[in-house]
């Protein structure tokens, strides 16, 4: 999703100087934007020697991360315990199977400049693959097989508690809140022009709703969970075979349909987020498939009978939460998502509603799925 920021471009950055706060080796060579993310300045930094490895030097978005003392304190905790147990696995590549943290000169896991900048710098993973959009099923399976894994490998996180860098990330209560707040104070005076998405989402937010009654019901554990599980949040290496689950920003306290639902949410959708021809949104079954299948090939014998149970619901729940989002900024005056045109996150939440209601038309088939699925994974 894009994120507003008070910039549209990074600004121009004296790379070579910030970089000589971090303990690389070898010299800086040069330095240019990389990747597509949308929350942070990410950038290439390259050193002159064949034999050095070449980083990813990163502006952290303080916008988004307001503490950036707990938000790297996390990274450090979860990429040292995975990095531990890739350890005891043979054959694993720790360089490439997990992101390293380069520490700044001070020993500190970031550096800040001068304008109160916060910077971090990782090892560059080389020869890999990213995509913005799942291709296939295969690469669905694969990148369902890491998010699992990477859930897996984080179950024994010792205490205490990682700390909640975005408060209330995905909590419906919370959003709904917002949206019915922003709907009040319409402050664009744009409700009128919006009546059917809001009874689209007046009708469906008990239902909704069903998963936040499990979670106070004590019937869901609450597990170390990414929380963005974009299909551009793995490095495949060039066989297109997942390698590292990268962007740990948000990895936190949370429950397992979090990373499940927003993962074929956005894999699955044929269409793109702001797609202007409704027609062409689709839930792509196929796709479904073959990322639960990754996902539960992994987590077998993890999860509980009740979380199972849930796992074709949370995708329609996400699709309704992400609708619902894009909707609530679209009254507030786009405020956080990040827009090239007035009524794009009036398109963008249609895109997620048109979504929900393909997934509604396939909903016994997805629930057929994912307990086929893990019949066999049990067996
Ligand atoms: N260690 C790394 N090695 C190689 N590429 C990386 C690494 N970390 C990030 N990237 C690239 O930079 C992009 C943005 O990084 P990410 O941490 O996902 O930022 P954002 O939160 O802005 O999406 C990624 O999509 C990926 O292409
Ligand atoms: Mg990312």
């Amino acid at each position: 999703m894009a994120q507003n920021r008070a910039e549209n471009l990074p600004p121009l950055f004296d790379l070579r100087t910030v970089v000589a706060n971090f303990s690389i080796q070898g010299t800086f060579s040069n330095g240019r934007p990389f990747g597509s993310g949308h929350i942070h300045d990410t950038f290439l930094i390259q050193t002159g020697e064949k034999d050095c490895p070449d980083y990813i030097l990163q502006r952290i978005n303080q916008g988004i991360f307001l503490d950036v003392l707990q938000l790297m304190e996390n990274i450090v905790r979860v990429t040292k315990h995975l990095r531990a147990k890739l350890s005891t696995m043979p054959g694993s590549n720790l360089e490439r199977e997990v992101l390293t943290v380069v520490p700044a000169v001070d020993g500190r896991s970031f550096h800040q400049d001068e304008k109160g900048n916060y910077w971090r710098c990782y090892l560059f993973i080389d020869h890999h693959r990213s995509f913005d959009h799942v291709p296939n099923p295969e690469l669905a399976f694969e990148a369902g097989k890491h998010f699992g894994r990477f859930l897996n490998l984080l179950a024994d996180l010792p205490a205490p508690p990682l700390h909640e860098t975005i408060a209330g990330f995905h909590n419906l209560e919370i959003h709904l809140q917002r949206f019915f707040g922003n709907l009040q104070a319409d402050a664009c005076n744009r409700a009128g022009t919006v009546a059917t998405e809001i009874d689209f989402i007046r009708s469906r937010a008990d239902e909704m709703k069903r998963f936040q009654r499990l979670v106070q019901a004590g019937l869901l554990p609450l597990r170390v969970t990414h929380n963005d599980t974009k299909v551009d949040n793995v490095l495949f290496d060039r066989q297109g075979r997942g390698l590292c689950i990268i962007d740990l920003d948000t990895v936190m306290p949370g429950y397992v349909h979090y990373d499940f639902g927003d993962a074929v949410r956005s894999g699955c959708n044929l269409a793109r987020e702001d797609e202007s021809d409704l027609d062409q949104v689709n839930f792509d079954l196929a796709l479904f498939k073959g990322y639960a299948k990754g996902f539960l090939f992994s987590l077998c014998g993890c999860l509980s009978g009740e979380e199972t149970a849930h796992l074709a619901f949370s995708a329609k729940q996400f699709a309704f939460l992400v609708g619902l989002r894009f909707l609530s900024d679209y009254l507030a005056g786009d405020r956080y998502f990040r827009i090239t045109h007035p009524s794009q996150n009036l398109q963008r939440s249609r895109v997620q509603f048109r979504l929900l209601q393909s997934m509604e038309g396939q909903f016994a088939e997805m629930e057929d799925i994912i307990s086929s699925l893990s019949a066999k994974a049990r067996a």
